[in-house]
């Protein structure tokens, strides 16, 4: 059963950071779209922002965790492990930036901007995680 921590987790994760990514949306379009009476649900975006980049980073070690537990070795799954390593700096940047934002309040263009293309990119990265994740299932553990 212990196997299935890491795809149950990150696959919730990945589900939340759609909704994440559309109260980003909300905001891209006010802010740069210059389209006006929409709220921006800033405490919601960032609480359920921040929950779902602490469980892709943690998740990323239990990853690595079970895949030595499988097979003694890190790297096995090839490119569902190639694309997390690249994800692991995304995340950062996009968690770093999202607190500097939210903890000093100020009128910004650039760093929302980087923060909102790299988090993107990160929910459909993770997307394809999901689908080379359950390839690694059928394949791999249960046949
Ligand atoms: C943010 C998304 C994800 C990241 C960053 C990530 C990262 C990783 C990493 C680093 C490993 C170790 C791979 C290795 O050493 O070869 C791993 C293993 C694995 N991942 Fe993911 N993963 C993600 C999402 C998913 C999803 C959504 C699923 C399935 C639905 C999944 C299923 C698996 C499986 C089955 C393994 C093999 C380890 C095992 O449980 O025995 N992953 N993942
Ligand atoms: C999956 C995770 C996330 C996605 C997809 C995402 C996406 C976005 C997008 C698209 C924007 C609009 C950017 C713009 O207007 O140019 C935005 C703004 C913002 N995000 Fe995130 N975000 C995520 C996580 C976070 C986290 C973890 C935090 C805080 C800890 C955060 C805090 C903020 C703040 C404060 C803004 C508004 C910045 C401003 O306009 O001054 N976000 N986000």
């Amino acid at each position: 059963m212990i196997m299935w921590i890491h795809p149950v987790l990150q696959t919730l994760a990945a589900l939340l950071s759609l909704y994440v990514l559309y109260l980003g949306w909300v905001r891209f379009r006010f802010a740069h779209l210059g389209h006006k009476g929409i709220v921006f649900q800033w405490k919601r975006h960032v609480a359920q922002g921040t929950a779902v980049m602490t469980v892709w980073a943690l998740a990323f070690v239990i990853g690595l965790g079970a895949a030595w537990n499988n097979w003694h070795v890190i790297g096995i799954t090839e490119l569902h492990y190639q694309l997390g390593l690249v994800m692991l700096p995304m995340i950062i940047f996009g968690l770093g930036t999202g607190v500097v934002m939210d903890r000093v309040k100020a009128k910004r263009r650039l760093l929302p901007l980087a923060h909102g293309v790299v988090n993107a990119l990160l929910v459909l990265m993770a997307l394809c995680q999901l689908y080379t994740g359950v390839i690694i299932i059928r394949d791999m553990l249960l046949a």
